[in-house]
């Protein structure tokens, strides 16, 4: 089905996109001989571009973010309102939609106790570094400053979020970079590091054996943090393995190490759960979140933490330096927990998180059958509708198949009118796994296409 759309009336604003948009990473040259794509229109899982081409999205608007999907008007209606009774004052004070979500966002993750609004997950990211800097300047004499993360994560684009980032391709280019982080090894059991006499136990337990061998390297009484995400995205959808997050868990533990959890994919029900770290009876000290809060209808990202983290700020009233000094303007926009509190309201209302837990096995299922056919699928991996299909030139060497290859497929789906990610220029030679991520209100049928399309593609590109 196509738009039925007058003559291209979109040519105009296609060509000022042309002439004056730059786009998030991307190369530009090949816009000086053809148009970029300008989507104008999006309902359900469904987004039709300035051409009047209809896809099917998946993967939540590129990014794992249009979680309740495309065309939610009374997401838009709430915004409306809270826009026209108190569009914003600054999050030193506070707002009705503001508190409303906050309330509604603690009743769903239980043992935290605190928001702290933001508008990107990069910058919730950075504002739980500086309260783990400054907790450490509170509790330890300003020691345990260090802040560790894992090989493969990716926690946003400034140049302090790049200083946590594990993936070589991201930040190239771009140091130099913030002191004070650390990496850790990744835990993606399919490019296991270590032989097999390595490790008595589990992999899982061996890939969280190594952070504890990179703290006592580092001194114990150096890191405040440990941080991860719960299921690498754009690293290569990694699901930890088996015995992994216990033993993180006890690790932080024993060497009195806050466990920060970037949710920015995982949060608001894309595996199932409201919040990844639920699957793995995780007791983080920091959340954060953002993509899926608001779905991508108003631009807000949050920071949750403990009452015992909240309570380490308000401990020396009378030093005027010893709260959290740090403000963002837009966070105290209300369109953003306007729009997250609907949102979340569309996900419990449509028993989203139900749909999430069949709908993924469905993807997995598919996935996993289309592995028989297709010798280029090595792995498969994923929890709810957060999956990953890792492409290979050779099952038996698990030699990556090349970016090139990877993206004629995507190409191929797209052709068919199917829009799906991959991992891209983020790893050296290992941006080879496919991201399929659909609105968590996918249907059976939309599922079967999606997957049915991707072997259609790995036909005709791979044979
Ligand atoms: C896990 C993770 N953390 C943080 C970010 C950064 O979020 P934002 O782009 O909103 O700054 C991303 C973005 O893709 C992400 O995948």
């Amino acid at each position: 089905m196509t738009l039925d759309l007058p003559a291209n009336p979109n040519a105009a604003a296609v060509a000022a996109d042309r002439a004056h948009v730059w786009h998030h990473l991307t190369q530009h040259k090949p816009f000086e001989t053809r148009d970029p794509r300008v989507f104008v229109k999006g309902q359900g899982l469904r987004v039709w571009d300035a051409e009047g081409r209809q896809f099917l999205d998946g993967v939540s608007g590129g990014v794992w973010t249009v979680n309740v999907g495309y065309g939610r008007a009374r997401i838009a209606q709430a915004v409306a309102h809270a826009l026209t009774e108190m569009n914003f004052f600054a999050q030193t004070t506070g707002s009705v939609p503001g508190a409303q979500f906050a309330e509604k966002l603690i009743s769903r993750m239980p043992g935290m106790s605190r928001v702290y609004y933001g508008n990107s997950g990069t910058e919730v990211n950075e504002k739980a570094w500086k309260m783990i800097r400054q907790i450490a300047v509170k509790r330890h004499g300003g020691r345990k400053s260090k802040i560790l993360f894992r090989e493969r994560d990716y926690h946003g684009a400034s140049i302090t979020a790049l200083s946590a980032c594990g993936q070589g391709q991201r930040v190239r280019d771009y140091g130099p970079f913030t002191p004070g982080f650390v990496e850790v090894p990744h835990c993606l059991e399919y490019r296991a590091q270590w032989g097999e006499g390595d490790h008595a136990g589990s992999y899982g337990e061996r890939a969280a054996d190594a952070i504890e061998e990179v703290i006592l390297r580092e001194g114990p009484d150096t890191i405040g943090a440990l941080c991860l995400e719960p299921i690498t995205a754009g690293g290569g959808v990694i699901t930890p393995p088996m015995g992994y997050w216990e033993r993180v868990q006890q690790i932080c533990a024993k060497y009195d190490i806050l466990l920060h959890l970037d949710e920015v994919v995982c949060g608001l029900g894309r595996t199932g759960t409201w919040f990844g770290y639920q699957h793995y009876g995780l007791k983080p000290d920091f959340v954060t979140m953002a993509k899926g809060v608001a779905s991508g209808y108003a631009a807000v990202a949050c920071l949750v933490t403990t009452e015992e983290v909240f309570d380490t700020f308000k401990d020396a009233p009378e030093d005027e330096m010893s709260h959290f000094r740090d403000i963002s303007t837009y966070a105290g926009c209300t369109a953003g927990p306007a729009a997250a509190l609907e949102n979340m309201a569309i996900i419990e209302e449509e028993n989203l998180l139900e749909n999430t837990r069949n709908m993924g096995d469905r993807l997995m299922d598919n996935l996993r059958a289309l592995q028989e056919n297709h010798a280029a699928i090595g792995d498969v991996r994923g929890k709810g509708l957060f999956c990953g299909a890792e492409l290979v030139a050779d099952r038996s060497t698990r030699a990556p198949l090349a970016e090139a290859q990877v993206q004629r497929v995507l190409a191929e789906c797209q052709a068919r009118g199917v829009l799906i990610g991959s991992t891209a220029r983020a790893m050296q030679g290992l941006n080879n796994t496919l991201c399929l991520a659909p609105s968590l209100c996918v249907s059976a049928d939309e599922i079967d296409e999606i997957t049915s399309t991707l072997d259609q593609a790995l036909t005709r590109v791979l044979g």
